[in-house]
Order: C-alpha cells, then sequence, then structure tokens
C-alpha cells in the first residue's frame, strides 16, 4: 500500500511542484489549503500533469474540526508542511495575522498530529532564520536571528518543533531551510504565480521580459560583492521538490529502523529523528546582475533595470553549505542557473497572467 501524505498549502509554488515529485516517487498524497496565496487551477494543472485526480481539501490549518475529519479519514504516514505566508514586507506591517497563520496554524496542525499519533512531519523553514550570517556558506550550526515578523514566525516554529521533540521522542521532524526558490516545473504548466507586483528577484525579472512591467530596481549597487549587487543562493523548485522526497525517504527509512528495533527487545534501541534542520540549497552563490545576465542570455529577452538604493534588511551574500542536505539524504541540486532561467521563461511565456489565463 503507498505512503500517504498529507501536504498542506500543496496548491502553492513550491508544494505543487512537490506533490508531482511524490506522485512519481510512489506517494499518495491529500492537498489541504486554504488558497489563500494559490488557485484552484494549480491543482487542476497537477492532476493533468501527474494524470489523476488530486485528493483535494479546501481548509485552513487553524480549523482544528476540518483537519480532525480530514485526519479520521485518511491513514496518513506523515505530514509535509508549506502552509504559511510568506511575504516579508506584508509581514512588517501584520504581524498579528503572520504570527496567527504561520504560528498558530503550525500549532492547532501538531495538536491534531498528536492526537491521532501521527508524528512524522516535513517542515518549510527558510533561510531567513540566519540572519546576517557570519560565515559563508551557511551551515546548520550557524546562530539563528531574525529581524521580520515572517522570519521570527519560522524560527518560533523551530523552537516549538526542538521541544516537542524533547518532550517526547517519537516526533520525527525534519526542518528543511531552503535558500532561494526560483524556476518552474519544465512542462510550463506551473510555476509560481505572485499576486500584484512581485516582491522577489525572479519573478519580477520574467514579468519585465513578459512586458508586464517596465523595468527591473537592482536594490544597491556597493555589497560587497563580485559586482556590488547582492548574492544568493537561487535553487530549481524542482531541485527543491526533490529534497522533499529524499527527506520523506530518509524519514521512512528512520522509522522503519525506530519500528523493527521496537518489534525486538533484546535489539539495539534505534533513535528517533527528533528535530533535524537541513539546508536545501545549491551551495552557490550567485549575484542579482549574474542572475539578470544569464536570464537574458538564455531566454534572448534584454531586461531594462536600474539602481536604486539597497532595500531594508537585505544583506549582502546568503548562500548555504548543502553538505548535510548530501550526506544524510543523499540529495544535491543538479539544476543550473541557466535551467532556472529558461523554466521560469518557459511557464512566464506561456501564462504571462499566471493562472488567470484560459489556457
Ligand atoms: P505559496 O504562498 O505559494 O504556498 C503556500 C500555500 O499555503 C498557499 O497555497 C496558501 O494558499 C497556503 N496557505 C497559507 N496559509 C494557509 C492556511 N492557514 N491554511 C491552509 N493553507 C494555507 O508559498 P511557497 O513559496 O510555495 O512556500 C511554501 C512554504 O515554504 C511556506 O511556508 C514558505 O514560508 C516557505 N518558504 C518559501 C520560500 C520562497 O522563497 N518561496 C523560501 C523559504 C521558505
Ligand atoms: C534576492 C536579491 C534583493 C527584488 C526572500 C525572503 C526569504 C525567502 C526567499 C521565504 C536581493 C534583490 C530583489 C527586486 C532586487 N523567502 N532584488 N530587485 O530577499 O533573498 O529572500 O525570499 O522564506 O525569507 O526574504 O529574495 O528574491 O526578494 O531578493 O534587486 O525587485 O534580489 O535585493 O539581493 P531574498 P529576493
Amino acid at each position: 500500500m503507498k505512503n500517504k501524505i498529507l501536504v498542506t498549502g500543496g496548491a502553492g509554488y513550491i508544494g505543487s511542484h512537490t506533490c508531482i515529485a511524490l506522485h512519481e516517487a510512489g506517494y499518495g498524497i491529500v492537498v489541504y489549503d486554504n488558497l489563500s496565496n494559490s488557485s484552484r487551477e494549480a491543482i487542476n494543472r497537477v492532476s493533468m500533469l501527474i494524470g489523476q485526480p488530486i485528493d483535494f481539501i479546501e481548509g485552513d490549518i487553524r480549523d482544528a474540526e476540518l483537519l480532525k475529519k480530514v485526519f479520521n479519514a485518511h491513514h496518513f504516514y506523515g505530514v509535509i508542511h508549506f502552509a504559511g505566508l510568506k511575504a516579508v514586507g506584508e509581514s512588517v506591517s501584520k504581524p498579528l495575522m503572520y504570527y496567527n497563520n504561520n504560528v498558530n496554524g503550525t500549532i492547532t496542525l501538531l495538536e491534531v498530529m498528536d492526537e491521532h499519533n501521527i508524528k512524522n512531519l516535513i517542515f518549510s523553514s527558510s533561510a531567513t532564520v540566519y540572519g546576517d550570517p557570519e560565515i559563508l556558506p551557511i551551515d546548520e550550526k550557524s546562530p539563528r536571528s531574525c529581524t521580520n515578523p515572517y522570519g521570527q514566525s519560522k524560527l518560533a516554529v523551530e523552537y516549538i518543533l526542538e521541544d516537542i521533540a524533547v518532550s517526547d521522542e517519537n516526533w520525527n521532524l525534519i526542518c528543511l531551510r531552503y535558500f532561494n526558490p526560483v524556476g518552474a516545473h519544465p512542462s510550463g504548466r506551473i510555476g509560481e504565480d505572485p499576486n500584484d507586483i512581485p516582491n522577489n528577484l525572479m519573478p519580477y525579472i520574467s514579468q519585465v521580459a513578459v512586458g508586464k512591467l517596465e523595468k527591473l530596481s537592482i536594490f544597491g549597487h556597493d555589497y560587497p560583492t563580485v559586482d556590488g549587487t547582492g548574492v544568493r543562493d537561487f535553487i530549481h523548485v524542482t531541485d527543491l521538490a526533490q529534497g522533499h522526497v529524499a527527506a520523506l525517504n530518509y524519514l521512512k527509512q528512520q522509522t522503519d529502523l525506530q519500528k523493527f528495533s521496537s518489534d525486538r527487545t533484546n535489539a539495539i534501541q534505534k533513535k528517533s529523528v527528533g528535530f533535524l534542520p537541513i539546508n536545501l540549497g545549491t551551495g552557490k552563490g550567485t549575484s542579482v546582475l549574474e542572475l539578470v545576465n544569464t536570464f537574458s542570455k538564455e531566454t534572448g529577452k534584454k531586461i531594462a533595470y536600474q539602481f536604486i538604493d539597497r532595500r531594508a534588511g537585505d544583506i549582502a551574500s546568503c548562500y548555504g553549505s548543502a553538505d548535510k542536505a548530501k550526506t544524510l539524504l543523499g540529495w544535491h541540486a543538479e539544476l543550473s542557473i541557466a535551467d532556472m532561467c529558461r523554466d521560469t521563461w518557459r511557464w512566464q511565456s506561456m501564462n504571462p497572467d499566471g493562472y488567470n489565463a484560459k489556457n
């Protein structure tokens, strides 16, 4: 029988790509999403790509009663928890909304999991928990600190997960810290579909390329980096999706070992996974200008840009060590910056209005 996974936030950008990777890896999926930052069309497209309907529940992770019904109706192996709000700027003006959604929502989910004795979880954390790092590449032991409510909400959930792992050794909690996810499925059918004007670099570039925005403003030209612009660890969303499959396979292997050892009284007791933070990045930094130039080269589209002042809260460089993911999960990112640009452009040019388009 297939292991069934509850995917919260599975209609969103990273969740939708991960659903495809999970299906291809032989996992069963149930998507739970309130569609606050996504659309049914994303679910339709994922169904089309995997060639079968998706088990989809429209619901909020803060709705304990609905979650209980879902947990009663299915036997889940575990949960991949993407559901959350993610706009840094918005979190500064609406901190209560962010803490309520991201922290309270996760607590409600964890309580329902606990009640149903489902204790295997993969959580979407972020490299933002490392704040302004002192040492690059950033490894998982680097100190954590955040300066905005979005980041604080991720950090708060990390602390909660650490505490519950200490309280009960049956929890197996993998905390994936993503760097900068970009790109789209190679089919061009699913991708990132921001509401309004994008905050993030890659969707901004692709909307300039498709003619929806006039020019890119590059925030800062005086950072101590290769060309004065910010440096980030961009990672292709399909590589990221595979990282979740690798994390889930690892969890499964560990929980099978735990079961095996508890079935044999004399066997050496295998330890639970506890709280396990793992970076998902490429290990390489790319500057804003390098990304813009690669996008132009790969797509033949000229990207108009201007330099403006630094954006408040931005850091010069951020890229992660990918060693732990390699050693523990046997996973590493395979796709290049050129792949990320080509796939973003295929999605953007096929869907200039995102999921709203009639195609
Ligand atoms: P997204 O907004 O595309 O997906 C999140 C999904 O969660 C959306 O479909 C939204 O409708 C749903 N959702 C939000 N609140 C919910 C709630 N209360 N109940 C049910 N569903 C809810 O974002 P994404 O880029 O796919 O990010 C997925 C996760 O990864 C988020 O937790 C985000 O914070 C984290 N993350 C994202 C990035 C990034 O740059 N995209 C980087 C690091 C971490
Ligand atoms: C990348 C670089 C900008 C837009 C954010 C969140 C982080 C994580 C990923 C969720 C920076 C520059 C950007 C533009 C620009 N999300 N830039 N012009 O800030 O690294 O990370 O998304 O967890 O928490 O903070 O990503 O894409 O916004 O910026 O020059 O219009 O591009 O200054 O150097 P960031 P980004």
